[in-house]
């Protein structure tokens, strides 16, 4: 084999994580390269949000390291051991990785332009003019052309849940990451969300995605990882994790979920 030429976009080394007394991740090892689609998947409480917020450092961890870039997320590594970033840069990393949550928080008072325009003026110091270009822009690759002076009482949950992929796009991330990102949607509104998922993968965008959506995860993702109990039970492409699961959880996982 050849050596990679450039390291990988995410690298993710042994990483432990509790709360308290409760250990949530117990070692976990991965690697995300640009333009891979990864789908997480695991029953509930297995530690797979807790891992997406390691990522962008919303959470610290106890053991082991995450690096974005080839640099440490959140701390910095001085004599061999690891200390907390400054918060300026921690916004730097995280203003690198968008992410889009189950409940999408848009600002109710502003539109879906505002929303979207926000940290690209405040985070990035746009000028306002730029800002809403390229706002204008995300929103209409997400299909809300037309929708730009609603407000998010005015949308239904899943052109709000896409005003929030634009507003993390706005700031043009080398990673997006989804957690359950159509979970809180009426079915009938899940598949324009995911539509909008399998084109940004298309494009090439580097994605981590949670979901429980199996058909997104056969189709749209190069490999699937499977978690239980905060460990990484399996890493697989989805036809052989789909087809012939290699452990016995797994095979029960999948025959509670529809299989896609
Ligand atoms: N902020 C927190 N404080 C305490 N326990 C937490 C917190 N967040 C998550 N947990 C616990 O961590 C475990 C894994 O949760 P989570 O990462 O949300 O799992 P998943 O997303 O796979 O459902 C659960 O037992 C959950 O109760
Ligand atoms: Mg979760």
């Amino acid at each position: 084999m050849t050596a990679p030429v450039a390291p990988p976009l995410l690298q993710i080394e042994n990483v432990h994580k509790r709360f308290g007394r409760n250990e949530v991740l117990r070692g976990i090892t991965a690697a995300v390269a640009e333009g891979e689609v990864v789908a997480i998947l695991g029953p509930s409480g297995s530690g797979k949000s807790t891992l997406l917020r390691c990522i962008n450092h919303l959470e610290r961890i106890d053991a082991g390291r995450i690096l974005f870039e080839g640099q440490p997320v959140g701390y910095r590594e001085r004599n061999g051991r690891l200390v907390e970033a400054p918060e300026r840069e921690i916004a730097r990393v995280r203003a690198r990785i968008g992410m889009v949550f189950q409940r999408f928080n848009l600002f109710p008072h502003l539109t879906a332009l505002g929303n979207v325009m926000e940290a690209p003026v405040h985070v990035l110091g746009l000028p306002r003019e730029e800002a809403r270009a390229r706002a204008v822009a995300v929103l209409e690759r997400v299909g809300l052309g037309a929708k730009l002076d609603a407000y998010p009482a005015q949308l239904s949950g899943g052109q709000q849940q896409r005003v929030a992929i634009a507003r993390a796009l706005a700031m043009q991330p080398r990673l997006m990451l989804f957690d359950e990102a159509t979970s809180a949607l009426d079915p009938e509104l899940v598949g324009e969300v995911l539509a909008v998922m399998r084109d940004l993968a298309a494009a090439g965008m580097t994605m981590i995605a949670v979901t429980h959506e199996m058909a997104f995860a056969a189709e749209a993702a190069n490999r699937v990882i499977f978690m239980d109990e905060g460990v990484i039970q399996e890493e697989s492409t989805p036809d052989r994790f789909f087809a012939s699961p290699a452990t016995e959880r797994a095979r029960q996982f999948l025959r509670r979920v529809t299989r896609p």
